[in-house]
């Protein structure tokens, strides 16, 4: 039986930085790299080696679920790894956006991490990991992001409960929540809305972002924060009531 990880998200930034930490690692056979661009997965194919099996899938839809699932079937791997990276922001109001713009980044960042956990449980055993990105964005209420730290607010709840749940599995599952990160987020999140975030303060590479991840991870920790920024924020969310958080953010957004 092959051990694999699986990656959501690999042709990019931090999903593509996990792509360059586990092919290092020598029980890992294959490494299943997802995203939607076929060119870009096949760009990453012959920059990251022959360890890498490309799969195209949009994962807000369903019927990429059902194909994942019947993969899984067929090949029945055991994985070792769960990354859910693949995620998407927007900088904007509720109102620049239409209903079906605002759904779908529930679709990818929350029902695409729940299902591609459930359909991957049944292959994992002790040992394996579940890493799922939320964001910093998880710690308060966001307005101008309010739905994308919505979903990263469930990532968050969603994976420590999960965690608790799987116990006595050896399965571990870790929330990764990472402040702003140097990557192609901000080109689908920049939308030239009148009112948006601007300001990225203490951003961070994706590379320090997934080791930290990892290393958090292999010690089953449940939630890993990198960088001094978003350890301060994670400090005063716990004591500032959400209210304030959300004053000082949009007094340090400019909004
Ligand atoms: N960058 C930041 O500041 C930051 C901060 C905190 C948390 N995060 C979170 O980190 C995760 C990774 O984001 P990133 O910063 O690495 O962004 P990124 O560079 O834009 O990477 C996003 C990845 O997700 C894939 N993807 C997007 N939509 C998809 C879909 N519908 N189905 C399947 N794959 C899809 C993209 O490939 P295709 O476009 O080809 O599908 C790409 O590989 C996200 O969950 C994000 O919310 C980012």
């Amino acid at each position: 039986m092959k051990t694999i990880a699986v990656i959501t998200g690999a042709s990019s930034g931090i999903g593509k930085q996990f792509v360059k930490l586990l092919r290092k690692e020598l029980d890992i056979d294959e490494i299943w790299a997802i995203a939607r661009d076929e060119q870009k997965l096949q760009e990453l194919k012959k920059k990251a080696g022959r360890k890498i099996v490309t799969y195209s899938l949009d994962l807000s839809k369903a019927s990429a679920i059902a194909e994942y699932e019947q993969i899984l079937k067929e090949e029945a791997p055991k994985i070792k790894y769960l990354v859910n990276s693949a995620g998407y922001a927007k900088f904007c109001s509720y109102q620049d956006l239409s209903i079906q713009e605002t759904v779908n980044m529930i679709d990818l960042n929350c029902s695409g991490v729940v299902s591609m956990t459930l359909a991957s449980i049944p292959y994992m055993a002790k040992g394996s990991h579940i890493i799922n990105i939320a964001s910093q964005a998880a710690f308060q209420p966001l307005p101008y992001q309010n739905v994308y730290s919505s979903t990263k607010a469930f990532v968050r709840n969603y994976s420590r409960a999960l965690n608790v749940e799987l116990k006595g599995t050896g399965i571990s599952v870790t929330a990764v929540c990472p402040g702003w990160v140097r990557t192609a987020l901000y080109d689908r999140a920049i939308i030239g809305a009148d009112k948006a975030t601007t300001k990225f303060v203490g951003m961070v590479s994706p590379e320090h972002v997934a080791a930290k991840a990892l290393r958090d991870a292999k010690r089953n920790k449940d939630i890993s924060v990198y960088g001094i920024h978003t350890k301060l924020a994670h400090t005063a969310a716990k004591i500032l009531p959400q209210r304030v958080m959300m004053k000082i953010w949009l007094m340090q957004q400019g909004l």
